[in-house]
């Protein structure tokens, strides 16, 4: 806090608010630049992106990506996770991190650490308890920002946290941004297997390698009796994966500790790196890791 003060007071007033959003009122207006279809672009001093993508809210993307994000880190590479979902970030409660990013001296945003996995998310440039209300060309400049104006300072591996769906937000960044490959996250229910599909088929039209898919919530093991039980089925995704020919990256238990883990903003692999659940976790970033060289 006191650091943040002391630093000069122009830039303690010009981080005040980084992008300009507006809070309250009317959107501004947007510089007219762009014309016609952007190039792909590496991310400034990140050797390595990949993107964890689903179709469906709600099926465990967040989870994944932060614990994907800190297993490359506990791997010893410098990694990172940007948080792409707009409308519900979640990437600030995962890490347990909030309040303004400060601005470099060449007015980039500097992401926040915690374990050390160094992070960027509109979580952490609008108030939680604003309405985000702003939508098309607002959205748009938010998301510019995110991914062109963040200064890593050197990343081995950058985790994108998609949002949900195949719409504008992720056309943009497959459309913008060079990926290494994309992580298809499903639960091996029907309804959220054919939503993965659409996925599939949004990451090969824009030539985006799909890395492989991770089932999530597949198996349950009651903590009384030790039964298990596959909730959503257990043969859905394996199935998926064979017609598309996409490998099955692996398997996440359905368990309370992921997501107290996840809500007190201290996922698994920090908290539990040990048990089998840190250990899906970690296969999963290591098989990655083969895959895209890192
Ligand atoms: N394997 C799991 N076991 C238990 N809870 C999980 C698991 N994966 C995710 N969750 C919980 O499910 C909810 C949705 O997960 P989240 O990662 O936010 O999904 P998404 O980003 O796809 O919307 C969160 O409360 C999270 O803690
Ligand atoms: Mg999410
Ligand atoms: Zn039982």
């Amino acid at each position: 806090m006191t650091k943040r003060l002391l630093s000069t007071s122009l830039r303690a007033l010009s981080h005040e608010n980084p992008l300009g959003l507006p809070r309250t009122g009317a959107p501004p207006e947007l510089p007219r630049r762009q014309r016609g279809l952007p190039e792909k672009r590496n991310i400034r001093d990140v050797r390595k992106v990949i993107a964890v993508s689903s179709a469906k809210g709600g099926v465990g993307k967040s989870t994944i990506a932060v614990n994907l994000a800190l297993a490359f880190a506990r791997r010893g590479h410098r990694s990172g996770v940007l948080d792409t979902d707009i409308f519900g970030p979640s990437i600030p409660t995962l890490l347990n991190l909030r309040g303004e990013p400060r601005l470099s001296a060449n007015d980039q945003l500097i992401p926040l650490s915690n374990y050390g996995v160094k992070s960027m998310s509109m979580g952490y440039l609008v108030d939680e308890k604003a309405p985000v209300v702003w939508r098309g060309l607002m959205v748009m400049k938010a998301l510019q920002q995110l991914l062109h104006e963040v200064e890593w300072g050197g990343l081995d591996i950058l985790v994108l946290d998609l949002p949900p769906g195949t719409g504008d937000t992720q056309l943009t960044i497959t459309q913008q941004i060079k990926l290494d490959g994309a992580v298809i996250v499903s639960t091996p229910q029907d309804i959220a297997l054919k939503d993965a599909v659409k996925g599939i088929s949004m990451f090969r039209k824009v030539s985006v390698p799909i890395l492989g898919m991770v089932q999530n919530m597949s198996v349950f093991s009651c903590p009384n009796c030790g039964h298990s039980t596959h909730i959503f089925g257990s043969e859905g995704v394996a199935r998926t994966c064979e017609s598309h020919d996409i490998e099955l990256l692996g398997d996440i238990p359905l368990d309370a500790r992921i997501c107290d883990d996840a809500d007190r903003g201290k996922p698994t692999v920090v908290a539990e790196p040990e048990s089998a659940r840190g250990a899906a976790f970690m296969g999963i970033a290591d098989i990655i890791g083969r895959k895209i060289d890192l």
